[in-house]
């Protein structure tokens, strides 16, 4: 008798403390928008960085340190952080490598290369100056080397240096004993990020051993070169196409396992397929439409029509935003591969509309 009692007092008080005569008061968004507003290091929905210092790196590179505040959870080289940004008045994500490791003053790097159109890099290079304030979301991902004695290989093109910069940072910072050989390709040797600190790190560590390949003067990178180097645990972090070489050598010698790859750049639509059209989709779980067009990601495009739909890195690799497509056509980004059949999973992040579509969301 008593206990009923006590759930119905407890479920009348809950219905009062989430009536609409309370608002604001009950309301957590409004909350969260007012510190903001008051200052912007006071969130509690995303992880807020000041920024301490901006380097360039290279004429179209430029690093961010950055300090977040003590709720930071921490990370670990190799990792990566989805930085939001309001660009005229709309919220903008984009997913970026830590190129820092772990270090006791918490502060963290991110470095920026600006890609002709591309919307946050550019406004990151023209917009942000030292103590701004940066909205990052958890650290995730898991590109790091396995513990264990093989001589390791680090391979990298343009800008997927970044995360592969704190792997090395990370295995200097412990001694790591194992022979390393890190590989860059870029086009010049002006266009080699990170050019001095890694030629320190390879005049001091004996293990360390650095190989740069210039393309403009030595033509495209032939991966058959990394031949004498397959019993090495490999890290490569580049344009898909090279990822997918590297892949394929290490596959051809029976040794895939060695090999873990990121890349940075999703499969270009060809002309003819970055279809503007746009189609409606409907969220069978809430009920909610939203209007995607064919050359936005299914993600941006719900998150422009006020959804919140769970996500992660924004780039293919976490999954978190991983949904029941119930019935239409989507294309993955990444893959190319078109999912027609109904009841298939669908990445909202790589994924873009071919038709009508119903999402378990
Ligand atoms: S958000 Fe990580 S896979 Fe889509």
């Amino acid at each position: 008798m008593t206990t009923s009692l006590n759930q119905h007092l407890w479920l009348g008080l809950s219905r009062v403390l989430r009536s609409h005569w309370l608002h604001p008061l009950n309301d957590a968004d409004a909350w969260e928008r007012l510190r903001v507003w008051m200052n912007p290091m006071w969130s509690r929905r995303d992880y807020p960085a000041r920024v301490l210092d901006i380097i360039d790196e290279t004429p179209d590179t430029r690093s961010f340190v950055l300090k977040p505040t003590a709720r930071w959870p921490g990370h670990r080289a190799g990792q990566h952080v989805v930085v939001q940004v309001e660009i005229n008045g709309r919220r903008v994500h984009r997913s970026f490598s830590l190129s820092s490791a772990p270090t006791p003053d918490r502060r963290l790097r991110i470095t920026v290369k600006r890609q002709p159109g591309a919307r946050v890099s550019g406004w990151l290079h023209e917009h942000v100056r030292i103590g701004d304030v940066l909205r990052l979301s958890a650290p995730t991902g898991r590109f790091a080397p396995a513990e264990g004695a093989a001589p390791l290989l680090l391979l990298s093109a343009g800008s997927g240096i970044t995360p592969l910069m704190a792997v090395v940072e990370e295995l200097h910072r412990r001694g790591d004993p194992r022979a390393i050989v890190f590989v860059h390709c870029c086009r010049t040797p002006t266009d080699f990020i990170f050019a001095d600190r890694l030629r320190v790190l390879a005049a001091e560590w004996p293990n360390f051993e650095l190989r740069v390949h210039y393309s403009a003067s030595a033509g495209r990178f032939d991966v058959r070169q990394l031949s004498v180097l397959l019993h090495c645990q490999t890290l490569v972090c580049g344009p898909r196409a090279l990822t997918q070489n590297v892949e394929t050598l290490f596959l051809a010698a029976g040794v895939k396992d060695q090999v873990r790859s990121e890349s940075y750049s999703g499969r270009v639509l060809p002309q003819g397929d970055a279809t503007q059209e746009s189609f409606g989709v409907h969220c069978s779980d809430t009920e909610q439409v939203f209007t995607a067009r064919g050359d936005t990601s299914l993600l941006e495009a719900a998150e422009a029509a006020g959804l919140k739909p769970a996500h992660g890195c924004r780039i293919g690799i976490c999954k978190t935003c991983q949904c029941t497509k119930r019935s239409g056509t989507a294309l993955n980004l990444r893959t190319g591969e078109i999912s027609s059949e109904p009841n298939e999973l669908i990445q909202l992040c790589i994924s873009v509309a071919r038709s009508p579509l119903e999402l378990a969301l």
